[in-house]
């Protein structure tokens, strides 16, 4: 059952496709004092959700923010990453879902200040707060899947392996890194190009000089079952002559300040200015600007820095200097270096600049901070319904780092700067089914980590995980150490885990589908299929992936074997050096040998394996 509260929306945020009556002085499960929902935990209270946020698969213990933000140092400390999914699940007494359907800041606190207490604060009451029911976790999920509508479903081949990496700058680097897979006989479906393929960063733009013919070589790769997935940022280069700037800035699609003007932000290609995605007609207009790529045979994109991501504001930046003038210079110590440095600090991603420009949406002029969660979401949504136009339906791929719940119907959400640390192996297994609950199924993180320097083992573990996730994408960040399969010497063991990945694709990609299809979350913590069983529900680090089978990944440097819970009698099946074998196990607690190089999983029925294939195209 789905009540829904409605206190005063000033838009559809898009994440709802049911039309519910609202339920007139029906209970909330909450106390409700000014603008904060609380519930009292009792001692084992369990709350899940949350979609992409750091630390466990249950969060209770820890306060969470609401609001898209570029922040690529994702530790313990952060509340707020760049996503905003505001689905939390209750699993105590009482067992319920509550989403807050809000499109600007929201703070969870979920027994952070008080341990038995949980509190949502919305900033503004622009909300509506929906209440499901069921009589299970799962029944909770599907039943609030039901009210968002149908997760994206990418074609087939986005399920095979991508490798990628910001500073793949000339069509050479990418023909070398083809090759080389290609040599080292792993298998592989797409290559990603970062930012450097563009004209000094400008989207929807190919350098002349660096890819001198893109069409030739996403021909010449296709013809090898290998795609090429370009970025395309959120921000527009203010230049004139440049044919997206003069024309968006000509029809009045880009954000604006309080005067009328357009709002001009830094980011990558310097000058830039936001596309009004909260304008329809803005944002299909952008979308219409992929063809420019689709046209060169492209069929699929990554959308970044939508939070949108602002380095600075003019405005900011210009009033920073006056601050550092300011500055008494005839007294330097310590205190003017840490003052002048804050002062160029605070400029990122501030929220002085989100609160002065404007979206001119069908409710009306918004001010954009009051809106802040819904532009990378609409960014989404621009882009998958011109590829749905330019590629024809179901047949492109397009996967997001910003999103809010709804976004989940639009495309899928890869979750970000992670880095090359043990500790984002276990982080991204525990944001996986947060963002399961919320809808978002096709979604990943950066293989190998994307800040810092990756090392042959981290890279092995955590492929021998991701080989589990829909998105499977190696990616790094410019000036880190390479980290291709191929980067480390010896090829093989890569060889072996991601030729696994592909001969279990039959299994991972129809229990995707069957997920969608059926609101169900293809990773699931094992508390969700074992509701009875206590031990299971305090397992933070293994995941049921689809129906009949379960993953207890190693993500600890030096570990040689882990402790496994099984939750009832299962098929271990270990992968080594290519070669397949099961052991069975009772329910219960074991100590699993896994090899660097192994991989070993859990299964309840079997689970047939395909043969070898060098890429999907193959597959049958
Ligand atoms: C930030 C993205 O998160 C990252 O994946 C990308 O490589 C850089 N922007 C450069 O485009």
């Amino acid at each position: 059952m789905i009540q829904r509260f409605s206190y005063s929306p000033i838009l559809s945020t898009g994440a709802v496709v049911k039309d519910l009556p609202i339920s007139d002085g029906a209970p909330l499960p909450f106390t409700l004092d000014g603008q904060t929902f609380t519930f009292h935990m009792d001692e084992k209270t369990r709350v899940y959700g949350l979609g992409e946020t750091v630390r466990g698969i249950n969060k209770r213990g820890w306060i969470y923010e609401s609001f898209c933000t570029d922040d690529p140092n994702h530790n313990e400390g952060k509340r707020a990453l760049y996503g905003a999914h505001n689905f939390i699940l209750i699993d105590g007494k009482q067992k319920f879902g509550a989403f807050f359907d809000t499109p600007s800041k929201i703070t969870f606190d979920l027994g952070y200040t008080d341990s038995d207490i949980l509190t949502v604060t919305p900033e503004s009451f622009a909300l509506e707060v929906y209440i499901v029911t069921a009589d299970s976790l799962k029944a909770v999920v599907r039943e609030f899947r039901s009210l968002i509508g149908k997760s994206y479903l990418p074609p087939r081949w986005a399920f095979g392996y991508g490798q990628s990496r910001w500073g793949y700058v000339t069509e050479q680097d990418i023909r070398e890194c083809a090759d080389r897979y290609e040599k080292a006989g792993i298998p592989i479906d797409m290559i990603y190009l970062d930012i450097d393929y563009m004209d000094r960063f400008k989207d929807f733009s190919v350098s002349p000089e660096r890819f001198p013919n893109l069409r030739k070589l996403s021909d010449d790769l296709k013809s090898r079952g290998i795609r090429l997935i370009p970025i395309i940022d959120a921000a527009v280069k203010v230049e004139e002559g440049y044919g997206v700037y003069d024309e968006g800035h000509e029809k009045g699609y880009f954000c604006k300040d309080e005067n009328g003007e357009d709002f001009v932000v830094g980011v990558w290609p310097g000058r830039s200015v936001l596309p009004d995605f909260l304008n329809p007609e803005a944002a299909k207009w952008f979308g219409e600007k992929y063809k420019a790529l689709t046209d060169l045979g492209i069929e699929g994109f990554w959308n970044d820095m939508n939070e949108p991501a602002l380095f600075y504001s003019e405005k900011g930046l210009l009033h920073s200097f006056e601050e550092i003038k300011k500055m008494d210079i005839s007294q330097l110590n310590a205190l003017s270096f840490f003052g002048a440095r804050d002062v160029l600090a605070r400029l990122q991603n501030n929220d002085d600049d989100y609160k002065s420009f404007y979206h001119n949406t069908p409710s009306g002029k918004l001010r954009h901070y009051d809106v802040h969660n819904l532009y990378g979401a609409y960014m989404t949504k621009s882009a998958h319904d011109a590829l749905e136009e330019l590629c024809g339906e179901g047949n492109s791929l397009i996967f997001s780092r910003a999103s809010y719940i709804g976004a989940h119907r639009w495309g899928g959400v890869w979750t970000g700067d992670n880095a090359s640390w043990w500790g984002h192996i276990l982080q991204s297994l525990q944001q996986m089914p947060g963002l399961n609950m919320c809808g978002f199924l096709f979604s990943g993180s950066d293989i190998g980590g994307f800040g810092s320097n990756c090392t042959r083992d981290l890279l092995l573990r955590w492929m021998s995980f991701a080989l589990f996730t829909p998105l499977m994408r190696n990616h790094a960040a410019a000036g880190t150490r390479s980290q291709e399969a191929y980067a480390f010497g010896d090829t093989e063991a890569f060889r072996h885990i991601i030729t696994l990945r592909y001969r279990l694709l039959p299994y991972l990609y129809d229990s995707f589908r069957y997920a969608v299809e059926n609101d169900e979350m293809y990773f699931r913590p094992l508390r969700f299929d074992y509701e009875d069983d206590e031990v299971a529900a305090a397992v933070e680090d293994q995941l049921m992936v689809g129906d009949r089978l379960m993953i207890a990944p190693i993500y600890t440097q030096n570990a040689e074997a882990r402790h496994v819970y099984l939750p009832e009698k299962m098929t271990q099946v270990r992968m080594h050096e290519g070669d397949i074998s099961t052991e069975e196990l009772n329910k219960g607690w074991h100590y699993v040998s896994v090899p660097l190089g192994d991989v070993v999983y859990f299964t309840i029925q079997d689970v047939e394996l395909a043969e070898p294939v060098r890429n999907t195209s193959e597959l049958d």
